[in-house]
Parts: structure tokens; sequence; C-alpha cells
């Protein structure tokens, strides 16, 4: 196994060695895997291509890593912990030895399917079993996985089915989610009929009692195909950099980016951050409530636990389902020890009220996890006093799609936790802050451009079929760095603390989103003749969605659904404006660029310092636009 980290003067001497000697280090780290073969070269990289190979040479299966290597010693242990939606149905234990019957399963119906190595396969489904373990079988046979979160629409779901040129879909009936029972396969089928011409079959898991649509042609169940095959698979030979996963994310441009992470480094880090992040103890019940559909689920609650040999919880439904009292009663029903959740959730459950936690015996938590956005202040407190009786220690971890795993993060009861602060990077991590010309900022009590100096094994390598993309967006900012797009600030121990965004990405509920792409959608309402999005601050969600728009017409209620609508269908639920404002004009520059940080003040309602507008193309729209606002 990876290294532990034990104490602080552990942490202090493994992140210096790590700084020092980091192909040394990283070395140590990977000496544990089973590898087919071993590297000939632990690092080579630059950050202008980029490009970036760790372990080269190496040969491996992740799968086997994950599975196989923990048979001898605890083939009967729990590898998957899953809790329905409904809470009167049985949980499922899924154990090591049984996760690898199913994955071969699996693997063996993707081959004879036609599927192989390099491959691409969709991913579009609630949180069920066969979602990990479907993943878990393309790694086997090398095919590459690209899970799209399943509350997505059907056009953002063939977007990424076309960009990747994917052979297969896999997908459920239904979704149910909380009292929703919600028709994938339908979305599938919408998806199919607009384009997917790359897709050959759909691989639908049995998840409902309803009747859905069939096509002979291309669709399969799951049950019908998967559950006669041997639960035997050789596992596929791979090196090290080649493609594990295509996971899409967005950016400040419309088309959301395919982020490519290769088999090597992304299974040595996601081990490596899991055991010192969490503090992972054998017997230990681990769970994370993220979904599958995002980073945070591939790493830390499949690859990093698995290959951890942990027991990893995957709950299907949502937090207030039946109640809001539901997340405390699976922690009290399994003794739950880490909790990784995200500040959206917390806040969303502080404002039920302090009885439902108080409800529940929360006692085996030994510490929180918090991921995806800032959390502020009270929520920190709130989940420090409620939920952790200011007992477990809280990690604000920091981290990105493209970082593959986290990057910033306290240790718990190893460094400090101050409220807000993501604190301290891992072990091999080097972030550093810029000015906004690109010089470094030494010293504490600073505040800056967050950037990072040196490569990671789990750094993504590129945007899929688009390698120009990947060097624009991260490595040519600030040339020589990988650029996160996250704005930083040192505090005068050196501790970091992630204030957010500073290009044009939202997160919204923890969920990332680019102001162009929610454009994009309401550009498509045939009313509307252009429009500005901008985030403003929203209790619950973090961040909020504020649309200005021109429309071409008598704006109306209807008109204003409508786009809500529209977004609906082209992104889905998660991207709808919480404000949509209809306004004469948009403030801008003489050169016709949109002036954002005057939108942005406007929906904040920080009226007081707009800064100059007499340079702008039409300064009198401020005004209008201000009165105009919701
Ligand atoms: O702005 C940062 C914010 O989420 C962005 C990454 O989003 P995504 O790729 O969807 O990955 C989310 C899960 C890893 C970052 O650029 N972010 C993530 N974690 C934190 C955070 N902002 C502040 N504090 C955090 N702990």
């Amino acid at each position: 196994m990876t290294h532990q980290i034990k104490d602080l003067a552990d942490y202090k001497k493994t992140y210096e060695h790590s700084i020092k000697n980091p192909e040394a280090f990283w070395e140590s780290e990977a000496e544990s895997f089973t590898w087919m073969k071993k590297w000939d070269k632990v690092l080579e990289w630059n950050f202008d291509e980029p490009k970036i190979e760790w372990f080269k040479g190496a040969k491996l299966n992740i799968t086997v890593n994950c599975l196989d290597r923990h048979i001898k010693d605890r083939g009967d242990q729990t590898a998957l912990l899953w809790e329905a939606n409904d809470p009167s149905e049985p949980s499922k234990h899924i154990s090591y030895s049984e996760l690898l019957g199913k994955v071969c399963q699996c693997a063996n119906a993707l081959k004879e399917l036609g599927i192989g190595k390099g491959d691409r396969v969709v991913f579009y489904m609630p949180m069920v079993p066969e979602l990990a373990i479907g993943v878990l079988a393309c790694a086997r046979i090398g095919a590459i996985h690209s899970v799209v979160f399943a509350g997505f629409s059907a056009q953002a779901l063939a977007d990424r089915v076309d960009d990747a040129q994917a052979k297969m879909i896999i997908c459920s009936d239904y979704n149910n989610r909380g009292a929703k029972h919600i028709a994938v396969k339908d979305v599938v089928d919408e998806a199919m009929d607009k384009s997917c011409n790359s897709v050959e079959h759909v691989l639908v898991q049995k998840n409902g009692n309803n009747e859905v649509n069939w096509s002979d042609d291309t669709d399969v169940w799951w049950h019908e195909i998967v559950d006669k095959q041997s639960k035997e698979c050789e596992p596929e030979e791979m090196d090290a950099e080649d493609m594990l996963f295509i996971l899409y994310t967005s950016g400040s441009t419309g088309k959301p980016k395919g982020v490519v992470h290769t088999c090597g480094g992304y299974m040595v880090y996601t081990c490596s951050s899991f055991r010192n992040v969490f503090q992972y103890k054998d017997g230990d019940v681990y769970w994370c409530t993220a979904d599958i559909g995002w980073i945070t689920g591939h790493s830390y609650i499949v690859y990093g636990p698995l290959l951890a040999g942990a027991t990893s919880l995957m709950f299907e439904g949502v937090p207030t389902y039946p109640d809001a009292g539901r997340f405390w009663h699976i922690c009290e029903k399994h003794k739950v020890n880490q909790f990784y959740t995200a500040p959206t959730a917390i806040r969303a459950l502080m404002a039920c009220g302090n009885n439902w936690p108080d409800n529940y015996d929360l006692s085996s938590l030994k510490l929180l996890g918090s991921v995806g956005e800032p959390i502020n202040e009270e929520a920190w407190h709130w989940y420090d006093e409620h939920i952790g009786k200011k007992n477990s220690p809280i990690i604000d971890t920091w981290w990105q799609t493209e970082t593959g795993g986290i990057m910033i993060t306290p240790l718990p009861g190893i460094t400090d936790a101050k409220p807000t602060f993501a604190s301290y990077p891992l072990p091999g991590i080097q972030p550093i802050l810029l000015d906004s010309d690109g010089n470094i900022l030494e010293g504490n009590n600073v505040e800056g451009l967050l950037c990072v100096n040196f490569p990671w094994p789990s750094i993504l390598r590129t945007t899929y079929g688009d390698h120009a993309r990947c060097k624009l967006t991260y490595f040519s900012a600030f040339p020589g760095y990988y650029f996160t797009g996250d704005g930083a600030r040192r505090d005068e121990d050196g501790r970091i603390r992630v204030i957010g965004r500073v290009d044009d990405v939202l997160n919204v509920s923890g969920h990332r989103m680019g102001t162009a792409e929610v454009e994009n959608a309401i550009n498509e309402h045939e009313n509307v003749i252009e429009s500005a999005v901008v985030g403003y601050p929203h209790d619950i969600k973090g961040q909020g969605i504020y649309a200005y728009v021109i429309i071409n017409g008598v704006p109306s209620d209807d008109i204003i659904n409508e786009i809500r609508a529209v977004v609906t269908r082209e992104i889905g639920p998660i991207a709808k404006p919480d404000k949509i404002q209809v306004v004469p004009g948009l403030p801008k520059t003489r050169s016709g660029k949109i002036m954002r940080r005057i939108l942005r003040k406007i929906a904040s309602n920080e009226l007081s310092n707009m800064g100059d507008v007499s340079t702008l193309l039409n300064p009198e729209v401020v005004d209008e636009v201000i009165a105009g606002r919701l």
C-alpha cells in the first residue's frame, strides 16, 4: 500500500521529500501496486505542448489493483455497500470477490457486444451498483468510460456521445430519485433520435417495473446478457499512459470538454490521496455522497477506495427523501466513519433544522469532508457542531476534474483545520500564486491566481480530440504552469483558501457550468436576441444563475418560462436560471464585449461601487438594467 501519513512531522517530512525528489517519491508510492511490467522512467514532462507521462513504459490493469489483488486478504469484505433510494429496500453488501465476479461478467458481455480496447462507452445511469460495475468492466477490457451525469438532458447526452464517438451507451430504464421515478431510457432514446450515430448498442439495466420503448436493433437488457457470462475475464494489459476515462466538464467557452485521465498515474494518485486524506483504517465504512457522474464519484467512490481496499458506501437517493434526516439515518445505520459531501448539501440540510441530525447517533463519525465549492463559515460551523459534535475534523478538499484527485486539504488530526481554508498541499503538489502578469507571489498574506508548477500523477493529459484546447485552457495563460482557473489567498501561516473561479465558469450547487454554455442554450429561444449570464451569491446553492436577456417582442411570463424550458432541454434542470431579467440592452465595451463585471455587480446587488461606466459603448443602459433588477 502507499504510505499513510501518521502525524505532522511525517507530513512535513513526506512533503519535503516529495518536492525535492518527486520521482523517487512517486516511485516508492507506486511500488506496492500490481504491475504487469514496471516503468522504464518515472516521469517525462513539459507543460508547453503539454506532454506528461508518468510511469512510462509500465503495463497494468487498474481493476487488478482495485479487485484481484484484494481477494486473498479481503475477498469477503464488503467493497461496495449500496443503500437504495427507498429506505425500506434492503441494503446490498457486495464483497470484493463478488464485485470481481460481477465486473468480469459485465466485461465479458461488453466483449460479446463488440466492445474492445480503446472503444468509448458512455454511461447514463442513476447511482446503482451496476454503474460502478460497468465502469470497472470497461477498465477491465481497456474500453474508455465516459460517465454522463443522469440529470443532463438528451441534447447534452447526445453532444457528449458524439464528441466521444461512443460505440455503446449503458443506461438504466428508470431512475429512482426521491419521490420521482424518472424514465432514463426515454432520454437515451431521444438522444439516439437526435444523433449518436456511432452507437451500436444500448445496454439497459432494469431498475423499474414499468415498460420502456424498445429497439430490437440496438437495445440489450443487462440481465439477459450479463448474468449468463463467466465470472472470469482476463484483464487487458494497458500502458500506464493509455486512456482510462473521459469526463466532460464545463469551461469558459460554450462546449464542454472531455478531460482525459490515464491508467497508471491516476491509479497511484487516487489511492495515495484517498489513504492520506481520509486516514482510512481497515474495517472503516467510508461514504462519499457524490454522484459517479462527477469526478468526485470517479476518484473517491470507485477508484480511490477500491484501490485502497476500503468499504465504500454508494447511495442511490437524495438527502431529503423520505425526509431531511436521510443522510444521518444512513450514517447511523451503517456506522459510517468518514463522511464526504458538498457544501450545498450541508447548507440545504442546515436550513431544515438541528432536530434532524440530533435524532440520530452519529458517534461513529471520525472525519467530515467537504468538496466542490467554497464552504462558507456558517455551514462549516454547523457541520462541525451538529454533525461532528466538535469531535470530527473537517477537511475542506480543493481539487478539480482536471486534477483527478484532491490537491489541497487539511489532513484530519494531523494538520489544523481553519474554517473555509483548504489549507495545505498533499505530497507531490506544488501550488503557487501568480499575479495577473504571471509573477510569482512569494511569502504569506498574498492573493492571486492559483497555479501548479510541477506535474502530479493524475493531472489531465489532454482534452479528448482537441489537444490544442487543453493547451490553450490550462497551459497558455501562464506558460510553464498549470492554471486552475481559481483565485486563492495564502494566509499568514501559509494556508490556502480557494476563493472561486476567476473565469466565466459558475459553480451552482457544486455543479460546474460555463456562462457561455447557458447563454447558448438561452439563445436557442426564438424570441431571444442576446443574453448574458452571471453568477450571484445564493444561500443554498452557493451561486445562483442570473440571466439578462434582450427579447424580440413583448416580454411575458410565458416567454420567461419557455426560456427556462429551453435551458432544461439543452443542458438539464441544473442549468436553469434562477432569475431572468428582460433588459433593453447589455452594457458593452467599445469593442462590443459584454461587461460582465457590471452585470455581476447588479445581480449581486453591489450597486454602490459600479466603477467607471463612462467608457462603455452604451452607458445609459446601466441605469435601466439596475432599475429592472430582480
Ligand atoms: O472553483 C473550484 C471549485 O470547483 C472547481 C472544480 O469543479 P469540478 O471540476 O466540477 O470538480 C469539483 C470536485 C472536485 C474548482 O476549480 N472547488 C472545488 N473544491 C473546492 C472548490 N472551491 C473552493 N473550495 C473547495 N474545497
